[in-house]
């Protein structure tokens, strides 16, 4: 067997193989966060075609965390029994249902990215008629890419900071009542969590700025609120930018030895995997790019903390995923566009990777004709 189809077992929960469908937002909802027949086709073919685990897009823990109008919620009852025949497909298909939770923080409230990715004023709406929405932020000044023009922002008041947190606890309650067996708090790409971590957004001097251990007060809270109420037998994912790529542009940015350095605080508060990307804070940012760019950043998070770590980023070849599991250089490979372009990139992987019998028999049922 290949090391990219190797089970991985994180507490109770076997994840069938390495290969999961990396959060990629869809901004296919209307207003209400609820999912569509979008959703359903999107997740599902994922699932059939073998990934491991199919995650859930960036899914708002409140309204305003939302990016756009469009984004999947789990702020109410009716989004979490919406999502249940979903769950319950990809898990019939044999996959784990994840599910990223977010709060885009100061990126929220903008128009689709197809529709420019604009900040929208509470007075405005999108093209489609969907209005904006005051949005948070660790400090009170915009910053970039929205320096001067970010309409109605302000600084998160304490009272705002505890509403994260209870909105995160009472997210991943409904996301359990949904069927996800695997929680991802979204710590990544600028969004709010990150905006915390980052010295470059986050200019507090309250408990939760200034310090390492302030800035990265707000992800442990959520952190632990989240594990409260997540089974035991179950994991929990964060996401995080392992570095801003901002190294030579401010003096204080967010950076590698500060994630090794979270990553082990995580893993104390029961974290199981952190999934590693990187940037999406700043547009300055020199981020390298390629194939496999952001591994670096997941070993040596897993040089530093006992705990699983993912990479992703660049990963479009069946032996590219393999070898970076067999070489133990990640736990779990994620993969975005290439399961865009070709959803049923696992079992490609299955085909090139495995024994024909093995690869045959991962097909569902329905298909198996066009391999046998
Ligand atoms: C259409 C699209 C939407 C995305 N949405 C999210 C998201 O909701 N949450 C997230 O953490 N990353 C998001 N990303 C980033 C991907 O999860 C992934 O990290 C990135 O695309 C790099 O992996 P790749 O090279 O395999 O595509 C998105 C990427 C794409 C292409």
């Amino acid at each position: 067997m290949s090391d990219l189809f190797s089970p991985l077992t994180l507490r109770d929960c076997e994840i069938p193989n390495r290969i999961a469908v990396s959060p990629m937002c869809q901004y296919s909802c209307e207003p209400d966060g609820l999912p569509t027949e979008w959703h359903r086709v999107h997740l599902g073919s994922r699932a059939v075609g073998g990934a491991g685990i199919v995650m859930t897009e960036a899914t708002a823990v409140e309204p305003r965390g939302r990016i756009t109008a469009h984004d999947l919620g789990i702020w109410n009852d009716q989004q979490a029994e919406a999502l249940q025949p979903i769950t319950a497909f990809i898990r019939e298909q044999g996959g784990v249902p994840a599910i990223q939770l977010a709060h885009a923080g100061h990126k929220a409230s903008k128009t689709r990215p197809w529709d420019g990715n604009d900040p929208i004023a509470p007075d405005e709406t999108d093209p489609d008629g969907a209005e904006g929405w005051e949005v948070i932020s660790p400090s009170p000044d915009a910053y970039p890419p929205f320096s001067g023009d970010r309409p109605a922002m302000r600084k998160a008041t304490q009272d705002d900071i505890e509403g994260v947190i209870d909105a995160y606890r009472d997210a991943a309650e409904r996301s359990l009542e949904a069927g996800f067996d695997i929680a991802e708090v979204h710590a990544a790409h600028g969004y709010l969590l990150h905006e915390f971590l980052s010295p470059v957004t986050n200019r507090r001097d309250d408990d939760y700025g200034g310090s390492f251990e302030d800035r990265t007060r707000l992800l442990r809270e959520v952190t632990v609120a989240v594990r409260e109420v997540w089974p035991e037998d179950k994991p929990v994912f964060v996401r995080i930018s392992g570095t801003d790529w901002l190294e030579d542009e401010f003096s204080a940015s967010w950076d590698v030895d500060q994630s090794a350095r979270l990553a082990a605080d995580l893993a104390d508060l029961g974290v199981d995997l952190i999934d590693i990307s990187s940037g999406g804070l700043h547009p300055d940012q020199a981020a390298p790019g390629g194939p496999n760019f952001q591994v670096p950043l997941a070993e040596a998070v897993s040089e530093s903390a006992d705990v699983a770590v993912g990479t992703v980023g660049g990963v479009t070849e069946p032996e590219q995923a393999d070898a970076l599991v067999r070489n133990g250089r990640a736990d779990l490979v994620l993969v975005g566009r290439e399961f865009l372009r070709d959803p049923y990139f696992g079992l490609r992987a299955g085909e090139a990777l495995e024994e024909d019998g093995a690869a045959s028999e991962r097909w569902p049922i329905q298909y198996r004709r066009a391999v046998q």
